[in-house]
């Protein structure tokens, strides 16, 4: 006869950890399921290896949802001051590096040790690695058939995260157990992933790989409620494909496939009034202007994307001709035709559908003990240590409640 823990953990990543941790430490029978080999393979590699843990203005304001309002709960009752004293109880040093992210100094392999030490606090148990085959469920209990035998418990929290990055260990097991408990799913799509724009129309673009520059970016859908709008000043990136850096991996969570992205590359000024007003102070190269303001190889790939020949002088342009290339610096709108995709994408948009479950405790409303939590809900934060503040705040509200 198996062991009938309180509660059974899919998924050993950061929502998982924290709320067996939590669990644990009220005194709950818990066991962690991983198949991974190596533990919370996604915490070790966030941040560039320094793991942006949290985002010391973590809000509801900061997360995408078909239902915006329901982070609100467990965000306000677990909040990043509060996983900053665990950062601070296990002496790990911090920095803040830009807008509220908070970092390891040193490694994010400290984060995964601490999130460890709170689990054997916590008198956790380990399967791992272990292949689930099934869940089901037996009257008040839950039966998870494994490689290593049935795992009978009261309660289930599915912690298995998104589809991104699969090379590392990503499946769809959240979304699937979601659909057998007749659960709705909102499509799952990649989030904070770079822009694709294939075929000729990028061409002009090519050489322009490897330059960044701090730019706005912009894109929206519908109006009212329901509309999905994005705006965020940001780094830019020009790559071979696309585009990348923080702007865009920030927008493409917005961003929906046949609508543009607006750019504007000078956001601090109207560069055709400043163009205008250069003709009769200046009797330069148009290219020598654009690039006291930006890269010049940036200056000359879109004077030549634009139509304008490489050494155009200034005095002899037409106003109505420098009011078309200062749109087009400006206001660039531009359609992408893609994305990386998972292999690249730090998140996965959508998930277990909010409205299916209990704000407060992450519980199933139809399905009493089976709980969903972190990335495999549909709860999704901007870039820069959202995401772990919601795998912490989701992971802790079910473990209060389980
Ligand atoms: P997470 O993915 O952490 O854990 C899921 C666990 O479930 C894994 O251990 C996996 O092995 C397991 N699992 C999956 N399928 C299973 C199955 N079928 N059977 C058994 N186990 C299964 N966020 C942030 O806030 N700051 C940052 O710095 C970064 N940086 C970053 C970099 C990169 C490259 C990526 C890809 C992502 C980030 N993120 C991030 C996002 C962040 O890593 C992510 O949102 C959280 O890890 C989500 O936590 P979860 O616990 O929900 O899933």
């Amino acid at each position: 006869m198996s062991k009938q823990y309180d509660v059974a953990v899919i998924g050993a990543g950061a929502a998982g950890m924290m709320c067996a941790a939590v669990a644990g430490q009220r005194g709950k029978s818990v066991v962690l399921l991983d198949h991974a080999t190596r533990l919370a393979e996604k915490i070790r590699i966030s941040g560039g290896g320094r793991c942006n843990f949290t985002n010391i203005n973590a809000g509801p304001q900061n997360f995408l949802s078909e239902n915006p309002h329901f982070c609100k709960s467990a965000l306000s009752r677990y909040t990043p001051q509060d996983f900053l004293g665990l950062i601070r109880k296990h002496h790990i040093a911090w920095h803040e590096k830009h807008r509220g992210q908070l970092f390891c100094d040193d490694s994010s392999e400290q984060i995964i040790q601490l999130l460890r030490a709170e689990c054997i606090a916590g008198d956790v148990s380990w399967r791992m690695p272990c292949k689930i085959a099934s869940l089901r469920k037996e009257g008040e209990r839950f039966v998870i058939a494994t490689d290593g035998g049935d795992v009978v418990a009261r309660n289930v929290v599915v912690a298995t995260g998104g589809l991104s990055i699969p090379k590392i260990g990503a499946t769809d097991l959240g979304y699937r157990i979601a659909k057998q408990f007749d659960l709705q799913i909102v499509e799952p799509r990649p989030g904070l992933v770079p822009l694709t724009f294939d075929g000729p129309s990028w061409q002009p673009f090519t050489p322009l790989a490897g330059i960044s520059l701090e730019v706005d970016v912009s894109t929206g859908t519908g109006k009212g409620k329901g509309a999905k709008r994005g705006y965020f000043r940001e780094d830019l990136l020009f790559t071979h494909r696309g585009l990348s850096g923080p702007a865009i991996l920030q927008i493409s969570s917005y961003w929906t496939p046949g609508t543009p992205i607006m750019l504007d590359l000078l956001p601090e000024m109207d560069v055709a009034e400043e163009l205008i007003a250069a003709k009769t102070t200046h009797k330069k190269q148009l290219g020598n202007i654009l690039a006291q303001w930006m890269p010049s190889r940036l200056a000359d790939g879109l004077l030549v994307a634009n139509g304008f020949a490489p050494d155009a002088r200034l005095p002899d342009m037409a106003d109505a001709k420098l009011r078309k290339l200062g749109d087009a610096i400006n206001r660039w709108a531009i359609v992408p035709t893609g994305t990386e995709g998972y292999k690249k994408a730090e998140v996965t948009l959508g998930g277990v559908d909010t409205r299916e479950l209990s704000q407060q405790s992450m519980m199933a409303n139809k399905v009493p003990g089976l709980y969903f939590i972190g990335e495999t809900v549909d709860v999704t934060g901007w870039l820069g240590g959202y995401n772990f503040q919601w795998a912490w705040a989701s992971g802790y509200a079910a473990g209060s409640n389980v």
